[in-house]
């Protein structure tokens, strides 16, 4: 497998679990009001990032561009976690999401380049 879909299900796996356990201490202390962070790092995080992982295991790219998917995807996710909290308890205004919403999309929008330059590649078999 390439380094970089290793390094995507590392980061992957290392938000299941963040996420794991903070959907395990919200279900033990019955307090739910941090789960649509709790939403957004598994989603972003487990979901999202596994999924481009195994698009680079599949369909193998060579250069910069996996890798700036992989570091924006994961500053995204990251990011997503560790600010939502701040803005769902009044601690900080809504607009310091765009610190996480940004890099979530350039690495979304990386993702799609990454697609459309396969297709514009010689099929494989
Ligand atoms: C040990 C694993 C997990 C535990 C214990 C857990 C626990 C929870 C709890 C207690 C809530 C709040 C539910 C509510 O207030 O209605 C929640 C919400 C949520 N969780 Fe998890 N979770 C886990 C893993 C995951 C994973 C792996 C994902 C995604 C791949 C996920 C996605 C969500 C979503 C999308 C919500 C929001 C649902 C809604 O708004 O109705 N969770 N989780
Ligand atoms: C930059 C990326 C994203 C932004 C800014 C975003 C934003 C939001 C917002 C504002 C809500 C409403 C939350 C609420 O009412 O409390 C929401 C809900 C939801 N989003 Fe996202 N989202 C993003 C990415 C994703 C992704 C990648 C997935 C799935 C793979 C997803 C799945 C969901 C689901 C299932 C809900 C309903 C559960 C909940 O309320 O927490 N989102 N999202």
């Amino acid at each position: 497998m390439p380094r970089v879909s290793s390094a995507f299900f590392l980061v992957a796996a290392l938000c299941g679990l963040a996420g794991m356990a903070w959907g395990s201490q919200m279900g033990m202390s019955g307090d739910h009001s941090l789960s649509p962070a709790h939403a957004h790092l598994n989603l972003l995080g487990w979901v999202s990032l596994s999924i481009m992982g195994g698009f680079y295991a599949l369909s193998p790219r060579s250069g910069w561009l996996p890798w700036a998917n992989l570091i924006l995807s994961s500053a995204g996710a990251i990011l997503m976690g560790v600010l939502l909290p701040q803005v769902l308890t009044g601690k900080l205004s809504g607009q310091v999401m765009m610190a996480a919403e940004l890099p979530a999309v350039l690495g979304m929008l990386l993702f799609i380049a990454a697609i459309v330059s396969g297709l514009r590649r010689p099929a494989a078999a």
